[in-house]
């Protein structure tokens, strides 16, 4: 049953994760994570999926946040625990070889947020709302939040997000920079999956390469990052599909990428 918390589904090129317990808000609790990571591996191994979309079961949420009932009884250590195991999780989603998307449907609080954070880049739907509001509950973001969320937006606004603990609208994620684009909510799985489907034309092993040159760039000095970046780059120019982009183009057809 535990497998049902987490739905996959995969029609190639795209696979699209569904956190599944609505009626909790699609609250992450340990199972969920759990399953999640076990979804990330299996998809991971499949190379027919080509771009990722995270989204939340039901209208109301993505996800409202780690679970409050789970977490109200636990010690420092399973805290930690807990807290570590959300980090990896989504660790795992940002270092998915794969594009993945996050497709905001609702409540995207807490981990919630987190999880929305640790994915390329989200779309909302105009009836989102966002927010860390770990501090109301007396505790902390656990899941990444003090961290990705500063380098996404600023100190500035993040502290301000972090230490309120309100909401923000779709709107006003969008204009802070959380979220790409706003949508009605019967629009969002369509906007999630043309911008997708854009995505998973384009050489496989290039974008894997280049999500992680922003992720690891971004907290490395520019210099070093330029050179990883020319040696990414150089690696690039031996691939097979690299040729065959370039030769497309040089005959005027569409390219057949392999990931090779
Ligand atoms: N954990 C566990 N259960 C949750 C939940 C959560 N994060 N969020 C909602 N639920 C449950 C509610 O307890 C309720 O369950 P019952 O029907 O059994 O009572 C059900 O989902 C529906 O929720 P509400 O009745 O509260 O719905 P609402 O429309 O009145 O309010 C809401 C919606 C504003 C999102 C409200 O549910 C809420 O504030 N949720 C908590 C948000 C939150 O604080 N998230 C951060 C958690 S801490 C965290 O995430 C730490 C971390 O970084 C690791």
């Amino acid at each position: 049953m535990s497998e049902d918390l987490v739905l996959w589904e995969k029609i190639p090129p795209l696979a699209t994760i569904t956190i599944n317990r609505p009626k909790a808000l699609n609250a992450l609790n340990t199972k969920v994570l759990s399953v999640l990571d076990q979804s990330l591996d299996e998809i991971s191994r499949e190379d027919e999926i080509r771009v990722v979309i995270i989204t939340g079961s039901g209208e109301k949420a993505f996800v409202a946040g780690a679970d409050i009932a789970e977490m109200s009884n636990m010690t420092s250590l399973e805290g930690a625990n807990f807290s570590r195991l959300g980090q990896l999780v989504l660790r795992k989603v940002q270092e998915l070889k794969k594009p993945v998307i996050a497709a905001v449907n609702g409540y995207a609080l807490g981990g919630g947020l987190e999880l929305a954070l640790s994915c390329d880049f989200a779309y909302a739907s105009e009836n989102a709302k966002f927010g860390l509001p770990e501090v109301t509950l007396g505790i902390i973001p656990g899941f990444g939040g003090t961290q990705r969320l500063p380098r996404l937006i600023g100190k500035g606004r993040a502290k301000e997000l972090i230490l309120t603990g309100k909401m923000v609208s779709a709107k006003e994620a969008f204009e802070m920079g959380i979220v790409n684009k706003v949508v009605p909510l019967d629009k969002l799985m369509e906007s999630v999956k043309d911008v997708a489907i854009q995505i998973s034309k384009n050489g496989p092993i290039a974008l894997s390469i280049a999500k992680s040159l922003v992720d690891v760039g971004y907290d490395i000095p520019l210099d070093d990052g330029c050179i990883l970046e020319s040696r990414s780059f150089g690696m690039c120019c031996a691939m097979e599909d690299t040729k065959e982009g370039m030769k497309a183009f040089l005959e005027k057809r569409k390219p057949v990428f392999k990931g090779r």
